[in-house]
């Protein structure tokens, strides 16, 4: 084979391989490799294409900036690129880019070092001191505009109260959710039978492509700004312009510090190389910049990164070790999620025995055998992942590891629902760990709370045959001489027990079915449901269009109501439940009408207003007797609009000819 062949060949396998960790990135949010590996694969294949540009695919990898642009926001072009920057992993690397810079400009020169933040990049502009515009990175030269998303993150300000800016500026920042509200979130989403995200920057930029911009409101976001573009050169330095950028209202990051020479940078690097672990949020590196701006300059840019700025990238710890075996664990909505046992080991600090695999698609793309050598890596994540297999370790007739059919718990045939990752158990009338985890949700801490029952007791009461159902736990009184013969169960711990069982009868309707453990009805949505249709009657007789007309209650989640209902058993324990005394009607008062002036009409409210919040307009058109409704057809009277609405709202009511009303005019009809 010529070398031009082999190059040629070499790059075809390159450019597919990148192309499919992209993916996996980007879309699944699963990488199967780590940011140094792709790196070092991406420079390769950079390598070859510079040696023959011929064999170059037009999209190949190295042509790509970042991510998708995502097709239903406003797509907008950046007035000044977004550009990513070099990575550095090792102090040669970076000796090397100081090398380079004293070249180009000399000795005299100063770095600032500054975190570099693990979340989605957002350039935001600023009109006569107004948030006008927020946009995503997108491609580097296009992003998504998600203004009314931004404006949702409380540490960046709408309006700027004071300070010598300019009349017109972009900033650049990066979106990125605190460990331990990421933490929380996640496990609000697995309790309600929801796919966790795999750490705090994919949730943020799930987040942020969010249509409906109150959910991501509920998401505390934060936002650090590190760069500033201004149409004139307001500053000399960089320093000096993050300094002002703090003084006129923005998160700047207190963690940046004015270098003097590559040594106090290297100091920089290894101190929060270990510090890192002591922030509240995830950072992958440090960012160094060359301070002045005459400098950077001077410097310029490559084709794709300055050559001021380079990433030092902190690489994740990782080891390799041993699968011993996968297991799957069955969840309470029956979710079957595969975990792998592996030969324990030292990573970061702690014995790493399990990692996790997330589900079917994961065993496939890393390409798992049993026994292989794997790679384990902790990054971000709480619970450590496997990276990649070692192929040369593995035995020439070990058997690729086979998804399980069937529930490992009790033996039924497993489903998979179209378009989700995960498989289930049907079975969850039979299935022990469904049975036994939907009544420890039911008696946990944020649905019925119920004092002295506790996890163990339920597991132990289950195999001991007292509980069954859910409506079982509020016959225990029933079982009180029985129960006594449990261990270490002694008469104050029953009547403890039964006094807390007792008391959560007063428990309001809307943490009984967060209670129930339906598929997707987490708190937020057992609220709203609660609040609109008011009792358990109402709810169960509702049809599929009915719940989705609701707030923000989608068609996944409407599905899920409707055949929870229709299954006669749910029925039957609903109605058990009720005769035991437990809430199924809203406590909440009727409301009273502030007036009729809107009686009869209907409104969608879009876009985001000074004055309310779209909540507050909400109770306004309510409190005065008209109606709201979740999407625009020929029905809808009034769109009340705001800032920011998204076009394909606005053109469909164009289309119906529905009146647009500011949130004057409404109030004006009052
Ligand atoms: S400056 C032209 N500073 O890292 C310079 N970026 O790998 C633009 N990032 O796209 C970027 N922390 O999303 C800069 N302190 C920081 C940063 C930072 C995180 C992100 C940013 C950028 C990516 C490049």
């Amino acid at each position: 084979m010529s070398a031009a062949q082999q190059a040629k060949q070499q790059i075809d396998a390159l450019t597919a391989e990148l192309k499919q960790h992209t993916y996996n990135y980007y879309v699944l949010a699963q990488p199967t490799i780590s940011d140094y590996d792709f790196d070092k694969k991406l420079e390769q294949l950079a390598g070859l294409e510079k040696q023959f540009p011929e064999f170059a695919e037009p999209d190949s990898p190295t042509q790509l900036v970042g991510g998708e642009i995502t097709k239903e926001f406003k797509t907008v072009r950046h007035r000044w690129p977004m550009l990513s920057l070099g990575n550095t992993y090792n102090e040669q690397e970076l000796l090397d880019f100081d090398q380079r810079i004293k070249k180009a400009i000399g000795d005299n020169f100063q770095y600032v070092c500054e975190l570099k933040f693990d979340g989605l990049s957002m350039s935001i502009t600023y009109e006569h001191g107004k948030l006008v515009r927020a946009v995503t990175r997108g491609n580097g030269v296009e992003g998504d505009e998600v203004t009314t998303n931004v404006k949702t993150i409380h540490s960046v300000p709408k309006k700027l109260d004071h300070g010598d800016y300019p009349d017109m500026f972009e900033i650049r920042g990066e979106v990125f959710m605190h460990r331990k509200a990421f933490e929380r979130l996640n496990d609000e989403r697995i309790e309600a039978g929801e796919v966790p995200y795999a750490n705090p920057r994919n949730f943020a930029s799930g987040t942020m492509k969010l249509q409906d911009s109150g959910e991501v409101a509920k998401r505390p976001l934060d936002c650090f700004l590190y760069f500033l573009y201004t149409e004139k050169q307001l500053f000399k330095t960089h320093w000096e312009s993050l300094q002002a950028a703090k003084s006129w209202g923005f998160h700047v990051s207190e963690h940046s510090k004015l270098c003097g020479s590559i040594t106090e940078v290297l100091d920089f690097i290894n101190y929060w190389e270990e510090k890192r672990f002591d922030l509240s949020f995830d950072i992958d590196g440090i960012v160094i910049k060359v301070n002045n701006y005459n400098q950077q300059e001077e410097l310029g840019f490559t084709a794709k990164v300055p050559r001021w700025a380079i990433a030092y990238k902190y690489k994740a710890e990782q080891v390799e070790t041993v699968l011993e075996s996968v297991v799957y664990n069955v969840g309470r909505t029956g979710a079957v999620t595969p975990v792998a046992n592996l030969k324990p080991v030292q990573l970061a600090g702690t014995t790493v025995k399990r990692a996790t695999l997330h589900n079917a698609n994961q065993i496939l793309l890393l390409d798992l055998h049993e026994g292989d050598s794997v790679y384990v890596e902790k990054g971000g994540e709480i619970i450590p992942k496997i990276i990649s297999v070692n192929p040369a370790k593995r035995k020439p007739d070990a058997p690729a590891i086979e998804y399980v059919t069937h529930c490992p718990a009790c033996g039924t045939l497993l489903e998979r629902k179209e378009g989700e990752a995960a498989f289930y158990c049907p079975n969850d009338e039979g299935c022990p760990p469904q049975i036994v985890s939907k009544m420890q949700h039911f008696v946990g801490r944020r649905a019925m709370n119920i004092d002295g029952l506790g996890d163990e007791t339920i597991e132990t009461m289950y195999q001991r045959g007292f509980l069954k159902h859910i409506s079982d736990i509020y016959d225990l009184h029933l079982h009180y001489n029985d129960l006594k013969t449990m261990d270490r169960f002694g008469e104050k711990s029953i009547r403890n027990m039964l006094d807390g069982i007792e008391k959560s009868k007063h428990m309001p309707f809307e943490k009984v079915l967060f209670g129930l453990g339906i598929r997707y009805i987490g708190e937020t949505v057992a609220k709203k449901l609660v609040a609109y249709f008011k009792t358990i009657d109402r709810l169960m007789a509702a049809s599929l269009e009915e719940l989705v007309a609701v707030d923000e209650i989608g068609e996944r989640i409407a599905q899920s109501l409707v055949e929870y209902f229709e299954d006669e058993k749910h029925r039957e324990e609903i109605a058990k439940l009720q005769s035991q005394g437990l809430q199924f009607i809203s406590e909440e008062k009727e409301v009273v009408l502030a007036s009729e002036s809107l009686s009869g009409k209907s409104f969608i409210i879009s876009g985001v207003f000074e004055k309310y919040s779209r909540d507050d307009l909400k109770d306004i058109i309510e409190q005065n007797g008209g109606k709201i409704l979740s999407s625009i057809s020929a029905k809808l009277n009034y769109l009340v609009a705001g800032d920011n609405m998204g076009p394909a709202k606005l053109e469909k009511a164009n289309k119906l000819n529905i009146p647009i009303i500011s949130d004057e005019e409404l109030l004006g009809m009052i």
